[in-house]
This record gives C-alpha cells, sequence and structure tokens, in this order.
C-alpha cells in the first residue's frame, strides 16, 4: 500500500471510530438498563481512544484526520431507532455486534495489506477491542433472548 493509499484508509478508519462514538454515546444515552447504558458508555470512551491514535498516525504523516461521510449507514440500515436505541437493546446489540464485526473484518485486512510496520501493533489493538466489544455484546444479547 502506497503512502496515498495508507492514509486514505487511515481517514476511512478514522471516519468508522468517529462513528462508533457517537453511536454508542446516543445509544448509552436513551438505555433504561443501567449495566448496558453504562457498558455502551465505557465503550464509547474506548472507541475515542481509537479515533485518538488513529488521528495520531494521520498527524505523524503529515495528514489533517478528515471525517468522510457516513461510513457505516450500510452496515446499520438507516434505521433512526438503531442509532437512538429506540427499538430497545436486542436492536441496539444486534447493530452493535453487526458494526463491530465490520470493524474487525476491516481491521484484519489493513493489517495484511498496510505493509507498514510501525501500524501493525496499533492495528491489532484496536482489533482486539473491537472483539471484545463484540463478545460482550453477544453474551449480552444471549441472555436478554434467555430471559424473554
Ligand atoms: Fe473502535
Ligand atoms: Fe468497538
Amino acid at each position: 500500500m502506497n503512502k496515498k493509499e495508507l492514509i486514505a484508509r487511515l481517514n476511512w478508519f478514522y471516519s468508522l471510530e468517529l462513528q462508533q462514538v457517537d453511536l454508542y454515546t446516543a445509544q448509552s444515552k436513551h438505555m433504561e438498563n443501567t449495566y448496558l447504558s453504562r457498558t455502551l458508555a465505557r465503550i464509547a470512551v474506548i472507541e475515542q481512544q481509537h479515533v485518538d491514535n488513529i488521528a495520531a498516525e494521520l498527524r505523524k504523516r503529515d495528514a489533517e484526520p478528515t471525517r468522510l461521510g457516513t461510513v457505516v449507514a450500510p452496515v446499520l440500515g438507516t434505521v433512526g431507532g438503531t442509532v437512538t436505541g429506540a427499538l430497545g437493546p436486542k436492536v441496539v446489540l444486534k447493530a452493535g455486534i453487526a458494526l463491530e464485526e465490520k470493524a474487525m473484518q476491516d481491521y484484519k485486512d489493513f493489517i495484511l495489506r498496510a505493509g507498514d510496520s510501525q501500524l501493525f501493533h496499533l492495528l491489532w489493538d484496536n482489533l482486539i477491542d473491537e472483539d471484545l466489544h463484540t463478545a460482550w455484546f453477544i453474551n449480552k444479547l444471549q441472555e436478554l433472548e434467555y430471559r424473554h
């Protein structure tokens, strides 16, 4: 991957991570379930760390982090309730799983193609965080589905 492609890809991840922050923060505010609300808020903090670490990599390469248009709408569909959490915890968790799985797939692809040893550790760290989020969402969803 040449420098221009690398920067375009980093900006794509920068936008994806920003949207994760926005989504989880909005959902957190609308969840009645305290444990779910607090977990979403905590995950949003971790997504903000991803935003910051990707932004730092862009600046290291003399590129200004740039927010692209919506990059996750195709994953989430454009259901407003999904974003606000108005459709309830199960839909929120399912949307989270879809989003995290997309992020994980893209991180794996980027790790293989970036060809940049400096980026390697950072991409792995972010990937593992997304995997932990996915695991928690799946676990919580199973708990809710078992209960109701
Ligand atoms: Fe993330
Ligand atoms: Fe995540």
